[in-house]
């Protein structure tokens, strides 16, 4: 072997290394530089010298393009599915099969992993070197997408060496992933090439190994774990611990968050781990798997209805759900703006009935192109909204495009189109997106919020249209709307009038502007006759308009409901402006002053403020109301919490996050919603998830929510 002929082996071998250490240990040694230099001399090399290249070469991952169709390759072991489980019940059920089957003198040691989201396939190994890349097809034939599997970095196209020696033949099976960011991240520039987005990405995993060019594949974020065994000739493992260990040695990737557990009652405790850590876990996961431990009984065991007698999948409440596509029907909120909304088939989503699903934008509705009669993907994830993720057509006799309406769907008066713009808070490092915002100050307060991340705010990326009724008042889905928001329970918090009643009162006249609220008391009669209203919800409805006469100043401000000032907004002009007379008599200079607010909210703010039949109405509403100043003096230094940073995380029974942020604000802290190296303590209740992660990191301190009453007694104890 000649000088160069080793050197090209050694750059062979030390690229594998490198491999190893960014694809599957994330944690490379040296720099992107380094790497593509090593790269490019291996390649050079190679065009000199084309008869050394052997497919293991890390240059030939991305091979040339297979004729027109895969292969069908008969797997050498059955690709076996898994019975699920879905309760606790089902788990003992489980494991007493098992003792019955092997007698109660067994100890059973169980392997937990988690059951990844993404495709089967498997991987044969002849003497440490790939050559086949199969889908799980139906468990017996699988297609031969072996050219795709190659592109993929974190799988070895040869085996790193150990202690243990590479069996002949091996069959490794596993799940190949794209993880949550990279899935973002990938929709993300599908969006931008106006390119097909993918529903979620199991679709994409599984879609991009299907791909006929290898290079479509290799451009796609695919990862992979290793999660079992197939045929293995010339070498036996005692259990799954020792086979994970091999397989790691060996350069196979394999879930850190792996577990063993030597009772069914931790097995339990693993899927309430896992379950509860969700959110921070980095890709898609449907539930956990737990198997018998020891190879030798999963062999007694043995399966049955194809699937292992020594494994179970305890699965997550199904997250997402098909149903079928009523109608779409346009709500209008009270800002105006028109809302696509479908009508669905009730199904229940995560334990949660869901027939409605909001579709956010007409952008969404373009994309999702749902027609009634389609059937549809639904996806809700603990609090969230569900969300349409991808629509199925009806084969036949399908329905037309839904039509942008031309005239209000409630008053008929003309629609008109607004564009809204997103910023985009972009990491630096890797230019990956990290968030979105529909307003520059909140990107920017994000952005304000997190000193400690390399990060910075794109440009303005999308312009979403939106479409809005021009009918003002005289739409009475927004005059209605404007109600329902005025009296809400972080509003003026006013009892005793959902949505039924508060239709019949405009309806019939009782109520045209705030004030008329007010007035109700000399109506008492009248109210006590209509639908719905008996003398005792009357008293009680009187009762509530009654003390909420006495309102904060910032509740009120957020009451009566300007666009776009939230809640926080509101507390932030309270605090600033002190008096509704004066921020009523603010310019657009004053406004821009305060803290939070940008030009596009104090736009708003200035045309509210400004408009004459808003200023009318307000002055007859304030005549009614007793307005609770905020106590500016004592806003400064000397409260508990003044100049205190504050985040709350996870439940904090008994009382609501709200209720908490409350008595933290009443005593000067400012509550954030985020995270950063500005944050002074993290609140954390039950469940707590990615926050407090961050905030160990970040070096927070840390309250248990357990702990909060000393915490506002004294929090400087803590
Ligand atoms: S073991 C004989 N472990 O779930 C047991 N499967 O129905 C075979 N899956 O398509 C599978 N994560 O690809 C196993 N940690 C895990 C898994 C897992 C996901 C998939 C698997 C198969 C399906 C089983």
């Amino acid at each position: 072997m000649n000088k160069l002929n080793k050197r090209y082996l050694n750059i062979q071998e030390k690229i594998r290394s490198y491999d190893h250490e960014y694809y599957i240990l994330d944690n490379p040694s040296i720099s992107d530089q380094e790497y593509d230099n090593l790269f490019r001399e291996l390649q050079q090399i190679e065009s000199q010298n084309p008869d050394w290249i052997t497919p293991e070469s890390p240059s030939q991952r991305i091979g040339i393009k297979p004729a027109n169709d895969f292969s069908t390759f008969k797997h050498f072991s059955q690709m076996l599915s898994l019975a699920n489980a879905f309760n606790e019940e089902d788990l003992k059920n489980f494991h007493d099969r098992i003792i019955k089957n092997l007698g109660d003198d067994q100890r059973i040691n169980y392997f937990c992993e988690p059951k990844m989201d993404g495709a089967a396939i498997s991987l044969i190994y002849e003497k440490g070197i790939l050559t086949r890349g199969v889908t799980r097809g139906d468990g017996t034939l699988g297609e031969d997408i072996t050219s795709n599997i190659r592109t993929i970095r974190s799988i070895p196209l040869r085996l790193k060496q150990s202690e243990h020696t590479f069996p002949d033949l091996l069959e490794v099976r596993g799940e190949v992933f794209i993880s949550k960011s990279d899935f973002d991240d990938l929709n993300l520039k599908a969006k931008q090439k106006s390119e097909k987005v993918f529903a979620n990405p199991r679709n994409a995993a599984a879609g991009s190994l299907r791909q006929l060019d290898p290079a479509i594949t290799s451009s796609r974020p695919l990862a992979f774990f290793a999660h079992g065994i197939g045929s293995c000739l010339g070498k036996t493992f005692i259990d799954l611990q020792e086979l994970f260990t091999v397989f790691s040695s060996w350069g196979l990737p394999v879930n850190d968050l792996n577990q063993f557990a030597s009772s069914i009652t931790e097995c339990s405790k693993y899927f309430q781990n896992i379950e509860s850590s969700r959110d921070t876990i980095p890709f898609e996961i449907d539930g956990v798997v737990f198997k018998v431990n020891e190879i030798s009984l999963q062999k007694q065991l043995g399966e049955i209805a194809r699937s292992p007698r020594w494994a179970i999948a305890h699965k997550f409440p199904a997250e997402e759900v098909f149903t079928e596509i009523e109608k779409i029907d346009f709500q209008v909120g009270r800002t105006g703006i028109l809302t696509p909304v479908a009508k669905l088939k009730t199904v229940n989503v995560g334990g949660v009935n869901v027939s409605n699903c909001t579709l956010h934008n007409f952008d969404e509705l373009k994309r999702l192109d749902p027609r009634p009669g389609d059937g549809a993907l639904i996806k809700r994830a603990g609090d969230v909204i569900p969300k349409m993720v991808e629509v199925i057509p009806k084969k036949k006799n399908r329905s037309h495009s839904i039509k942008i309406p031309k005239k209000c769907p409630c008053c008929k008066a003309e629609i008109v189109i607004n564009f809204q713009s997103e910023w985009t808070i972009v990491d630096t490092n890797t230019s990956k997106p990290i968030k979105r915002f529909s307003s520059s100050y909140e990107a920017k307060k994000f952005l304000d919020e997190n000193q400690a991340l390399k990060i910075h705010i794109a440009e303005e990326r999308f312009e979403t249209p939106f479409m809005k009724c021009s009918g003002g008042n005289n739409c009475p889905e927004i005059f209605q709307g404007k109600f329902t928001h005025f009296v809400s329970r972080k509003a003026m918090d006013i009892d005793g009038l959902g949505q039924e009643i508060l239709l019949t009162l405009i309806n019939q006249k009782f109520i045209k502007d705030f004030a008329d609220l007010y007035s109700l008391k000399d109506h008492r009669s009248e109210l006590e006759k209509l639908e719905r209203f008996g003398k005792k919800s009357v008293d009680n409805l009187i009762k509530s308009l009654k003390k909420s006469t006495s309102v904060e100043l910032h509740r009120l401000i957020f009451a009566i409901g300007i666009e776009e000032v939230g809640e926080t907004t509101s507390r932030n002009l309270a605090n600033y402006f002190g008096t509704m007379d004066s921020l009523l008599k603010s310019s657009y200079e004053d406004l821009i002053a305060v803290p939070d607010i940008g030009p596009r909210m104090a736009a708003k703010i200035t045309d509210y403020i400004r408009d004459i039949e808003n200023k009318t109405s307000l002055e007859k509403l304030l005549n009614c109301i007793n307005i609770i100043n905020p106590d500016l003096k004592s806003s400064n230094e000397d409260l508990l919490f003044s100049g205190i940073q504050i985040a709350i995380t996870g439940k904090v029974s008994p009382m609501s996050r709200d209720d908490l942020k409350n008595i933290f604000m009443l005593q000067g802290a400012k509550v954030t919603s985020s995270i950063s190296n500005k944050t002074n303590y993290l609140i954390a209740g039950e469940n707590a998830g990615s926050k407090l992660e961050k905030a160990k990191t970040l070096g927070i301190k840390i309250v248990d929510a357990t702990d909060i009453d000393d915490f506002i007694n004294d929090p400087k104890k803590f």
